[in-house]
């Protein structure tokens, strides 16, 4: 072994310990979140034109499916999660670009993804 080769390991590890977020997510979570789609049809094309879009791809938003993304959010509470669902937070824009989402279909979309898979 290269001597401090376990550099980079260990600042990896420190920086996923201090991560807010927990764990982040592996490869495998990633093409769990992208097979995901909610039964109801109606949710479902709301899910494909809107959260879907940041919800299950590499960025900021918390992964669908993935617990340990979830768990911070979760523990705010469903009434703070639906307000900033509905009116945007940070980079999230308001409704999550989906103007013709109800508060039900939100409330229904955030349990979808934020529920562990
Ligand atoms: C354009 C990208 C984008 C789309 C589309 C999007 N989100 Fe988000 N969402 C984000 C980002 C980024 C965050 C993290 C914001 C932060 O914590 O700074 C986030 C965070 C959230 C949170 C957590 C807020 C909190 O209090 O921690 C909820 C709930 C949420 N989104 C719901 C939804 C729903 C429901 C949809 C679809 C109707 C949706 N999002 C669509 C980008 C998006």
């Amino acid at each position: 072994m290269k001597p401090r080769a376990w550099l980079p390991a260990a600042a990896a590890l420190l920086l996923a310990a201090c991560s807010p977020a927990g764990a982040p997510p592996a490869d495998a979570d990633y093409h769990r979140a992208e097979s995901m789609r909610p039964d109801d049809a109606a949710l479902a094309e709301r899910w494909e034109r809107s959260c879907r879009l940041c919800h299950t791809t590499r960025g900021p938003a918390p992964l669908a499916g993935h617990a340990p993304s979830w768990r911070p959010r979760l523990a705010q509470g469903p009434a703070v999660l639906l307000q900033r669902a509905r009116e945007g937070f940070n980079t999230m824009p308001p409704r999550g670009l989906c103007a013709d989402c109800s508060d039900e279909d939100l409330l229904r979309l955030i349990d979808f993804m934020s529920r562990p898979r």
